[in-house]
């Protein structure tokens, strides 16, 4: 199967699971709901659960074991990504290919939508059905995801691409920046696939250091396509990261070397999964997806 079908078949149970997961817009308070489901509904890639799904698939795993957990991540994700957009963080008012959340709904009701998903996501997990025997594996899960989440992981980073903005800062700063902002979700979404299936320590040890080379690789893309990439492909306004001085690829190391370190993280990701047979087969095309990406 083609990667383009994968990802449409596979973001299709992905969207079925969330509509089913969350409350319909017209529930109390409605105007929450509303704009919780704009952003969730708004046309994302779905990468983080996709990411779930296809680890899972590595290691022998079964989609509707882990879909649940797939979708409380992508409810993190939309969350980070609302609260990005913010006029005190990165101040931008499209996302998704329409009006930010907070151009909607309001600063206070994009807010609250956002700690309505991030809560709402561990709620989910929580609850995840899982085959027997599985209690100790999601307690581990939840516990990763909340790391991930957390100050050692995406508010961490967020934390210090806001504070070092128009600074200059040196490259291990911007390496903690990427992994923890971008790569720490990216990272436990392919441990939440893998762990929840069941697998052992070498083959977990290997696709986690296959998603640490696709977080970095991912945020490195996602650098460079703020430079030379299309409003229109990527739903999104881009050229604001210079303009706001973010600390990026591309303006510490420029263009052509930024894009030699993602080649470079594509080959560290596929080497990883040299352990693996066909089942990999989704991972090895995400991360050249990922590389070649326009959006
Ligand atoms: C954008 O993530 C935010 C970053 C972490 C760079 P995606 O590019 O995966 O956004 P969606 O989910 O497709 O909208
Ligand atoms: C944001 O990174 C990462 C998140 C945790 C949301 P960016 O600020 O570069 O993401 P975009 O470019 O606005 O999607
Ligand atoms: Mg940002
Ligand atoms: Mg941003
Ligand atoms: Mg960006």
């Amino acid at each position: 199967m083609g990667l383009g079908q994968y990802i449409r078949e596979k973001a299709k149970k992905i969207d079925e699971t969330l509509k089913n997961l969350l409350a319909p817009a017209e529930d109390v308070p409605p105007q929450l709901h509303e704009a919780m489901g704009y952003s969730i509904f708004a046309g994302g890639k779905r990468l983080r659960p996709i990411l779930v799904l296809a680890a899972a698939e590595t290691v022998g795993g079964r989609d509707e074991d882990v879909l649940e957990a797939a979708c409380a991540i992508e409810l993190i994700h939309t969350y980070s990504l609302i609260h990005d957009d913010l006029p005190a963080m990165d101040d931008d008012d499209f996302r998704r290919g329409r009006l930010a959340n907070h151009k909607v709904y309001g600063e206070a009701v994009a807010i609250l939508a956002g700690d309505a998903l991030l809560t709402k996501a561990f709620e989910i997990l929580a609850h995840c059905d899982l085959p027997p025997n599985r209690d100790a594996l999601l307690r581990q899960v939840i516990g990763e995801v909340a790391a991930a989440a957390g100050p050692g992981g995406m508010v961490g980073g967020q934390t210090v691409d806001i504070i070092s903005e128009g600074k200059n800062i040196d490259a291990a700063t911007l390496r903690y920046i990427h992994r923890s902002k971008t790569g720490a979700l990216l990272r436990v979404s392919v441990r939440t696939g893998a762990l929840l299936s069941g697998a052992g320590p070498d083959d977990l040890a290997a696709l986690t250091r296959y998603a640490e080379e696709f977080g970095l690789v991912f945020q490195i893309t996602d650098d460079i396509l703020d430079v030379v990439g299309d409003d229109e492909r990527m739903g999104k306004p881009v050229g604001t990261d210079a303009k706001r001085g973010k600390a990026t690829y591309p303006a510490l190391f420029g263009l052509d070397e930024s894009r030699g370190a993602a080649r470079e993280g594509r080959d560290k990701a596929l080497e990883a999964l040299k352990r693996f047979g066909p089942s990999a087969q989704p991972l090895r095309q995400l991360i050249d997806y990922v590389l070649e990406r326009d959006n």
